[in-house]
């Protein structure tokens, strides 16, 4: 197969809130920045995001950098990168105030300043009360968000190539990334994009689970190319329940409806989060009330026919609220539950929304890699912003409107240290002669395989698995036999085939590709969730119920090669306070 050459400064892989900032912020640089996305960039996965960006503004209350960098920590359960969380906080507020000045068309106060909203876990003065945080567009902040950054870059000047899939990460000898493999998803021509610098940004990859809020194109490609390129990934257990998707369609309904003043009911009309965190109630940190949900469903207070659900209430807060503040959200409710929230309860259950770990990243973005004696170091090229990085400011819990935060924060650093490294002053690195081959060798092998799995099963199979084996509470049986079932999915996977070629539209052909890359982020979750023997954040292990800071306070790396694990240490020093000291989580 014949393939096509270009050269840019910057190549960017995924067209989400991550990738546009970094993006515009070389483009404006004047640097020479392509940005790849299997989608039109204002369907990146950033759209749906609905509640907020987190920045101590303090428009609604007093509030501060520390405070947010307290709560982060706290709501990490302790395995976050103090040293990164510490900057995220502090840029939080000049990355808001930059967006605004954009043109991203916040809420707004009477007095002109950006409305903020309260959202689980954003306390003030160290956990004293809750503080009103999320900034907030009603309840489509992340479509503001993207809409705003794309239209930037436009004016920028950005090259975009849409609806083009990254195959491969290209790495030469000394181990450097010097640009992607990607595909034309329409024409299936194969073309090596040369950069100086490359940059994953292609969002999570919660489409392994089968009940998600994320977007269909949340395969883990990302993933799945430094997989394939020898780069671990990190603390791959960690993968966030919201406790809010809409039962049965998983479709997202804002922690912002709880930040407005809805509450969670189960069977009986009780407001059981009162029980379980009497202080934060409603409003504790998402792994918390996603914990207590199941716990109320288990122990048979779920509503429904089938007690397999509890309620979202809201018509409380009064039909102009609502559609003031939770415009979206009376229409989810509408088309996917058939509910009126104005009037009744939406019925809710936690479901998939984000995955903490990804590929392991300094604060500058720069991504890292380990060598067999357990050392450290940057892979030269390659950096990784946005949900398919582990930098590590979620640790084992993300506080919610952080994720749009750590995009935006993120995206500006890795584009600032871009422009300002060496990497751009050199010519282009020479391009190793078997750039193109395992891509190739990927394509020819589905195109030449005539019998074999259906992608739709396997997938279908990767997504059932894990969602029984990996789900809100996990136990070592459970986790045993999911690393046994993903292994077994693993060999079928590689005898995928596309039905009858003559009439295989390159759908077929990128769903092929996705299945690989899904299949190595299970791998790495099951894997990494099996060896982990404490509960922390999101990990939820019934057989080992209490955190255990001697044993396990540290990140775990997952290698595709040999399916094997090692560790590295959490940083614990932030950049100029002093650290936050694990303690007992409680609400
Ligand atoms: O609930 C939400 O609006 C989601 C926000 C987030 O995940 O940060």
């Amino acid at each position: 197969m014949a393939v096509n050459k270009r050269k840019f400064d910057v190549v960017i892989v995924g067209a989400g809130g991550s990738g546009l900032r970094c993006a515009l912020q070389l483009a404006r640089a004047g640097h020479d920045v392509a940005v790849l996305s299997k989608v039109f960039p204002t369907r990146s996965h950033t759209v749906a995001a609905q509640g907020g960006i987190s920045a101590s503004l303090g428009n609604m209350s007093e509030d501060h950098w520390y405070w947010h960098m307290f709560d982060t920590v706290k709501g990490s359960d302790y395995l976050g990168d103090q040293d990164a969380i510490e900057f995220m906080c502090r840029e939080a507020p000049s990355a808001v105030y930059e967006l605004e000045h954009m043109g991203m068309p916040f809420d707004r106060n009477p007095d002109g300043t950006i409305y903020q909203r309260p959202f689980g876990g954003h306390t003030a003065n160290l956990g004293e009360k809750p503080v009103q945080r999320a900034c907030a567009a009603a309840d489509r902040t992340g479509h503001a968000l993207l809409h705003t950054l794309y239209q930037q870059n436009v004016a920028a000047r950005t090259h975009f190539f849409v609806e083009w899939m990254a195959l491969d990460l290209i790495r030469d000898a000394d181990g450097d990334v010097l640009g992607v493999v990607a595909m034309e998803m329409e024409s299936g021509e194969v073309t090596i994009l040369e950069a100086k610098a490359t940059v994953l940004a292609t969002g999570g990859a919660g489409r392994i689970f089968a009940a998600s809020t994320n977007a269909y194109i949340n395969t883990g490609d990302g993933l799945g190319m430094a997989a394939r390129a020898g780069i671990a990934l990190q603390d791959m257990e960690f993968w966030q329940f919201h406790p809010t998707g809409v039962a049965g369609a998983g479709v997202l309904i804002t922690e912002g409806v709880r930040g407005e003043g809805g509450i969670l009911l189960n069977a009986n009309g009780e407001r059981f989060m009162e029980r379980y965190a009497p202080t934060y109630k409603d409003l504790a940190p998402r792994d918390f009330v996603s914990r207590s949900m199941d716990q109320e469903i288990k122990e048979g207070r779920g509503a429904g026919p089938n007690k397999d659900y509890v309620l979202l209430k809201l018509d409380h807060l009064g039909a102009e609220t609502i559609h003031k503040r939770l415009p979206s959200i009376a229409e989810i409710a509408l088309k996917f539950a058939n509910v009126d929230c104005t009037k009744e309860p939406i019925p809710v259950v936690p479901t998939i929304h984000y995955q903490m770990g990804g590929v392991p990243a300094n604060l500058h973005s720069q991504v890292l890699t380990v060598g067999a004696d357990g050392s450290e170091r940057i892979v030269g090229g390659l950096y990784a912003i946005g949900e398919c990085s582990c930098v590590s400011v979620h640790g084992a819990n993300r506080l919610g409107t952080n994720s749009l935060l750590d995009l935006v924060v993120f995206g500006r650093a890795a584009g600032n240290h871009i422009g300002s490294s060496d990497l751009l002053k050199h010519s282009h690195k020479p391009l190793p002669t078997d750039a193109a081959d395992a891509s190739l060798a990927r394509l020819a092998r589905l195109d030449a395989s005539t019998s074999g799995e259906s992608i739709q099963h396997v997938a279908n199979d990767i997504r059932a698995s894990m969602q029984k084996h990996c789900g809100v509470f996990r136990t070592s049986e459970l986790l045993r036999e999911g690393v046994g079932a993903i292994g077994e999915i693993a060999q079928r996977a590689q005898n995928i085939h596309l039905k009858d070629k003559s009439k295989v539209f390159n759908t077929a052909r990128v769903e092929a590709l996705e299945v690989e890359n899904l299949i190595e982020t299970a791998k790495a979750t099951i894997v990494s969730a099996e060896a982990r023997q404490e509960s922390r954040g999101a990990h939820s292990h019934r057989d080992h119920p209490e955190r255990d800071d001697v044993n396990w306070l540290k990140h775990t790396l997952w290698f595709s090669e040999g399916n094997r694990l090692s560790y590295r240490a959490v940083q614990m020093k932030p950049l100029s306070v002093d650290t936050f000291k694990p303690k007992a989580r409680t609400f």
